[in-house]
């Protein structure tokens, strides 16, 4: 195609975009390919994409916002670096198979087997959404092949978040293979760039590490197909020129919202730039794609900011809460929970009493877990019984139904748990319906928990998942909530469904999404926990259909102290579901005020407590409801890390800076541990006076903040408080109000 037959081609794109979409859009029209200039802005950002003298579209910046978009075009003449010999190491997509020296993004085997892909630009348009949320759409092709590549930019002005995908249509005769299909690529300077990133495994979500990033790739994935980060999630932060404090620096904060096999490249190229690639783990996984088919990718999040990782973690709370996760404004159930209570042994007597203790205790709902299944295969341990989602007579001779009229009696709500995704191999559900399992035929099958995956790519299977739910919610409309629990990895991947088997970690998870999609058609606010044998599988891809997760199994709140605190970084603590357990040697007092900074649950046996810890656990429970609001919906400030310091503590402020929280909590146990000096507030107004006391004492306790005491805001953020941690007082909550 000559250039002047594309710029034909370009400008009646441009037209027929206006005329036919009926929306307001402002599309730039294109009469030269080169030299495009493409500002992505956000309310303190940019992403400002070029194109080169041919057409190829690369980052020229990546950071602050400034008013003159024409200047954005000076900002790389001041970075002399040397050469890049390829012309395309800033490119905004970049293609495998052509001049290309470096990892890709996308990689595609043509119809002929030719590997080469070249993008060009054709036109970009910009829709606006409302006030805050526009979308970019910058549409590239190949010069050669039939494949047009489109970049999605979806900006959440206020919030400073962009969601970024792309969609990659196949327009030749016959199929393409995708090797590699990223949501995004990005490209950005600094003298040197710092990675946190997140490992665990079970009951060790979440711990950090630091590091320079040095010349070549450091790679963040997954191929364990479901619970997909148990060894690491899809999320991390990256410091430019110098680690980001919580007030100062630069910092991206950076997840997939997918909830497989994901792969995060973050290579520092030969002229010393982080290229940032996120997608799906190419890996088992190319996919083609049949004559005028396409794909679309999940989005990969992403903030950026210059005053540190407190603005940017609160620019993802916000955007969280008011667009994705599931009634992300609204309130939350506090619960009891029978897990670590009974764990599978349990009678129907013996749950009646358990909904009498959710009462005594104050809290919204009884949460029954595992083991109420099964009856050929009763679940009286983790070894039976998935798949068959019937009562199990023995246990619950009189159903579900009686639980949930036990729960009406008590006042309060009722709750179950579920791993519909799942089989045991001791099931009726596997002996009918072998062929529903993932497993390689004709190779031994290896368990995890002793369980297998079902195989959601077949639609016979996300239609028994969804039936899972429906059935009880079909038979019991007051059940209130789900604990959708998921504890096994892939092992054996293997579709009896699928014929391309390189589809099949793919169609997996949009099995998966496909089931949670028509749930929530016909469930739109039925509050549900995304489990995954503790936060095996958390991200902002699933968290779209639920109201909040599972941290971690370990629930030693010196532990989650650290946990939570990890998880504080990407989401906001509406969505924490944190249970006080007998987990930790740590007092009644120190367990729940931990899990007080999230969704407040209890999993523990209440006839257990002695007089004056059920009397705290009562009043803690009035208090957190007088404090949730704050908790649930106000700003986070993070101020005293617990692994720089032998105590942690944060606060949250509401909207009004009328009224906050601060936790403080004790880490270590040393002689002389504690707070020595006053911690500085955040977030409040320095103009306004407040007063400060602690609340949640234990019974009979003081303290010199059991009075309230009054000062400025100015004070609280210059100077601070000190709330008086030490060996005798492990944890403190302080309450902060306005004076009027
Ligand atoms: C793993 C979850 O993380 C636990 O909370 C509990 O629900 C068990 N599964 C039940 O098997």
């Amino acid at each position: 195609m000559t250039r002047l037959n594309l710029r034909k081609n370009q400008q009646c794109y441009f037209f027929s975009l206006l005329f036919f979409t009926g929306v307001m859009i402002s599309a730039f029209p294109v009469f030269s390919q080169a030299n495009v200039i493409i500002p992505i802005e956000s309310k303190n950002n940019a992403i400002v994409l070029k194109t080169d003298a041919d057409g190829r579209p690369g980052i020229i910046y990546f950071g602050k916002k400034i008013s003159n978009v024409s200047e954005y075009q000076l900002i790389p003449k001041s970075f002399r670096r040397g050469d890049d010999y390829s012309g395309i190491l800033n490119s905004a997509y970049t293609p495998a198979g052509s001049r290309n020296l470096v990892e890709p993004a996308i990689q595609i085997a043509h119809t002929d087997g030719n590997l080469s892909l070249d993008l060009v630009y054709v036109v970009h348009s910009t829709e606006k959404t409302d006030d805050n949320v526009s979308i970019t759409k910058v549409i590239l092709k190949d010069s050669k092949y039939a494949v047009e590549v489109t970049l999605y930019y979806k900006v959440y002005a206020n919030e400073d978040v962009i969601e970024q995908w792309s969609e990659i249509k196949n327009k030749e005769t016959g199929n393409i293979r995708m090797q590699k299909y990223a949501s995004a690529n990005l490209y950005l300077t600094a003298e040197n760039y710092y990675l946190r990133h997140f490992h665990g495994d079970w009951a060790k979500e979440m711990i950090p590490e630091e590091t320079r990033l040095t010349s070549g790739i450091k790679v963040l994935d997954s191929k364990l197909g479901t619970r997909a980060n148990l060894y690491q999630p899809p999320t991390f932060m990256v410091s430019l020129d110098k680690t980001a404090s919580e007030n100062e620096g630069k910092v991206l904060l950076g997840s997939l919202e997918w909830s497989g096999n994901f792969k995060i490249d973050l290579e520092v190229d030969p002229l010393n730039n982080l290229r940032v690639i996120a997608g799906i783990n190419p890996f088992a996984s190319e996919y083609t794609l049949k004559p005028s088919e396409s794909f679309v990718t999940p989005a990969f999040l992403y903030t950026y900011s210059e005053n540190g990782k407190g603005e940017a973690s609160r620019n993802l709370h916000n955007w969280a809460r008011k667009y994705r996760i599931l009634d992300g404004n609204g309130s939350r159930l506090t619960l009891l929970n029978n897990w670590e209570a009974t764990y599978f042994d349990f009678t129907e007597a013996k749950l009646a009493e358990l909904i009498k203790d959710t009462k005594k205790l104050g809290v919204d709902m009884f949460l029954l877990d595992d083991g109420w299944f099964g009856n050929k295969y009763p679940r009286n341990n983790d070894r039976a019984g998935l798949g068959d989602w019937q009562e199990n007579v023995k246990k619950l001779p009189s159903g579900i139904g009686y639980l949930v009229k036990e729960a009406k009696n008590n006042e309060v709500k009722f709750g179950i748990w579920v791993e519909p995704e799942m089989v045991s191999p001791k099931s009726e559900l596997y002996e009918k319906h072998p062929d529903w399992v993932i497993k390689q035929p004709g190779r031994s099958e290896h368990l995890y928990r002793n369980q297998l995956v079902l195989d959601l790519s077949n639609p016979e299977v996300q239609n028994f998942v969804y039936g899972v739910l429906d059935n009880i919610l079909v038979k019991n409309p007051e059940v209130a909530f789900f604990k959708w629990d998921c504890n096994a990895v892939i092992y054996n991947a293997y579709s009896g469904y699928l014929q391309n088997q390189s589809h099949f970690y793919v169609e997996y998870v949009k099995g998966l999404y496909k089931v949670l999609e028509k749930l929530r058609a016909k469930y739109p606010k039925l509050p549900m926990m995304l489990c995954s044998g503790g936060g095996g599988r958390v991200d902002y891809g699933a968290l779209k259909y639920f109201s909040e997760f599972w941290l971690s199994d370990n629930t030693d709140p010196l532990e989650r102290v650290f946990i939570q605190w990890e998880y504080s970084y990407f989401y906001p603590a509406i969505a924490h579901c944190n249970h006080v357990t007998d987990w930790g040697k740590q007092p009644i007092k120190f367990r729940t005020d931990v899990a007080m900074m999230g969704k407040l649950g209890f999993d523990i046996v209440v006839s257990h407590l002695n007089e004056k810890d059920l009397k705290f656990c009562q009043e803690a429970v009035v208090t957190y409801k007088s404090i949730s609001d704050v908790v649930w919906h106000g700003d986070m400030f993070r101020l005293a890390d617990p692994r720089e310091n032998d105590f942690a503590s944060l606060m949250y402020v509401n909207e009004a800076k009328s009224r906050a929280v601060m936790f403080n909590y004790l880490v270590e146990s040393r002689y002389g541990d504690g707070t020595l000096s006053p911690i500085k507030l955040g977030g409040l107004d320095p103009k306004k006076k407040y007063q400060v006391k602690e609340i949640n004492l234990y019974p009979e306790s003081r303290s010199r903040w059991t009075n309230p005491q009054s000062f400025s805001g100015e004070y609280l953020m210059k100077i601070g408080v000190n709330p008086d941690v030490n060996t005798r007082r492990t944890s403190v909550i302080l309450e902060i109000t306005e004076e009027k």
